[in-house]
């Protein structure tokens, strides 16, 4: 597209490069809304732009948004929806190390479509107790792997036989028995289980359900045709799962940087668990504190590096090209950058210190450039645009409020007032430093002494699955590329162009002078 050179010339007048723009308003913090970015000429279609991201060597991203290593946020259900998706789950460090270690275990071991605890019933059971137990539990299945004392498999209970007029009947009167029931050993599941599963309900009509069984023929898992249907179709999604070279599922990790009774960092622990932890199959791991321009940071990660050449370390968080630096100094390969945005922070309020989001990731993107490492921007996003803003300056975003809401997230659903909501609460808060994450603030564990919260307790309303919100974002973030002409992240980080928005400007931009009959979700 060829524009006049006095066209060029107003453009650039107002909407500026990321090199002019910031510099430009060096006495002062912006945030997102501070912030737009000007649209361009465009021959890039939305739904073409591409989302993968690297991290660091060979640790790619199908799509560059990670869930933040929180309590209330990332534990293996999470970790596995976030990778499922092409993104990436830190697994927090508020747990004991066997805990965390189980669950980036059963991230690595995920195998996507295989249930791999079945519920199963027993021979000797009344049908009208299996009846009885899906009534219980809401089961919307009736057809159970039946299995002996040792686990080992005895048939299948077929769901025409639970009925109430069966009741009385044992289980071992009315079950398909072992010989007949079809059955494959998990050795031959290979790399692509879901194309094993594929191939075998090809081969059987009409058979739903295939049994996984280990070599003493006890049960290890199930397929089901209908998982196997849904998942067949979700490959032909634009944005695959984010896995390692083995195939397994990425995930991420959060350490702390645990202290002996002397004070000094706990070099044995620290690196025997990271060592765990990579033997576990862990792609990434995170240092993950308030204040990561700190020696105690500084020297974790330079612990981390020195028994670990080669596996990627984010850390964090800085807000400054020095804290930056003195990362990449010490070992680290992604930079998290982030002090005080998140909506259950409140560093700025009680510390009074932390930068506004958007001037501290142009300063410390900028020495990251330059040193050949990324940055992650951590906190502070409450709608897509804010991705697509964080993405001019950063390789990828971690969100916790957003997904705190989600299904996949740990914690119970509760109802108040007819609203179902889930906890969410700051790593720095009471009741979570409490749990054991007082180090990350640089508090004591030691619970006599009084600790100042930098972090609150709250709730998000209910929000559904992790893939419903995902798509959201993802969709505003491909939105955005198609206004600035962008067809991959890189391209979205050369072209942007920002002007500063007025407090008239910001209300313009969301919703005005309406009544408001349904939200934008
Ligand atoms: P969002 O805005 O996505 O922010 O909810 C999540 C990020 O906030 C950080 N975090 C805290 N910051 N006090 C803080 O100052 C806290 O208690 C706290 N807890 C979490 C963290 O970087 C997270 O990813």
């Amino acid at each position: 597209m060829v524009a006049s050179k006095e066209s060029d010339s107003l453009d650039s007048t107002f909407y500026k490069a990321a090199e002019q723009f910031f510099p430009a308003y060096n006495n002062v913090g912006l945030t997102f809304d501070d912030v737009t970015l000007a649209t361009l000429y465009s021959e890039v279609l939305p739904r073409e732009t591409q989302l993968h991201t690297t991290l660091a060597e060979g640790l790619q991203l199908n799509i560059p948004i990670i869930s933040s290593d929180m309590d209330t946020v990332t534990e293996s259900r999470m970790a596995i929806a976030m990778a499922l998706n092409g993104g990436l789950g830190l697994i927090h460090c508020n747990m004991t190390e066997r805990e965390q270690l189980s669950k980036v275990g059963r991230v690595k071991n995920h195998v996507h479509g295989l249930i791999q605890e079945p519920i199963k019933v027993t021979p000797d059971q009344l049908i009208g107790d299996v009846l009885g137990i899906i009534e219980k539990k809401n089961f919307d299945f009736s057809t159970f792997p039946v299995v002996d004392a040792e686990g080992k498999l005895v048939g299948l209970l077929p769901g025409h036989v639970v009925k109430q007029r069966y009741g009385k009947r044992k289980v071992a009167e009315a079950l398909t028995p072992r010989e007949q029931v079809h059955t494959i050993n998990r050795k031959e599941l290979g790399r692509d289980a879901i194309a094993r599963a594929d191939k075998f309900f090809n081969e059987h009509p009409g058979i739903h359900k295939l049994l996984v069984v280990d070599d003493q023929d006890r049960l290890r898992g199930l397929f089901t045709l209908s998982d196997v249907e849904r998942i067949i179709q979700e490959r032909i999604a634009q944005f695959k799962p984010a896995r390692d070279p083995e195939f397994r599922l990425l995930c991420g990790a959060a350490i702390s940087a645990t202290r002996n009774v002397s004070g000094e960092l706990d070099r044995d622990r620290i690196v025997g668990h990271v060592g765990n932890l990579v033997e576990r199959g862990l792609d990434l791991v995170a240092v993950s504190t308030a204040h990561g321009h700190s020696k105690g940071v500084g020297d974790t990660v330079r612990m981390i590096r020195d028994a670990f050449p080669k596996l990627p370390i984010m850390a964090g968080n800085v807000t400054s090209a020095g804290g930056a630096d003195y990362l990449v100094d010490c070992g680290a390969n992604v930079i998290k950058v982030g002090q005080g945005p998140g909506s259950i922070c409140t560093t700025r309020i009680v510390a009074g210190v932390g930068i506004p989001q958007m001037t501290a990731l142009y300063i410390a993107s900028r020495a990251a450039q330059k040193r050949r490492v990324g940055i992650i921007a951590d906190g502070g996003i409450t709608k897509s645009g804010d991705l697509v803003k964080a993405l001019t300056l950063s390789q990828a975003v971690i969100c916790g409020g957003i997904f705190a809401g989600c299904r996949e997230a740990p914690g119970e659903v509760m109802e108040i007032g007819g609203k179902l909501y889930k906890q969410y609460r700051g790593m720095g808060s009471l009741a979570a430093m409490k749990a054991g994450s007082a180090a990350r603030y640089g508090h004591a564990t030691d619970s006599n002494r009084k600790i100042a919260p930098e972090g609150v307790e709250a709730l998000k309303e209910v929000s559904g699955s992790v893939d419903r919100v995902l798509a959201q974002l993802i969709g505003g973030i491909q939105a955005g590329m198609g206004y600035l002409g962008a067809a991959n992240l890189a391209q979205l980080r050369e072209k942007a162009r920002f002007i500063r928005v007025s407090p008239a400007g910001q209300r313009e931009a969301a919703p005005h002078d309406v009544v408001e009959l349904k939200t934008g979700n």
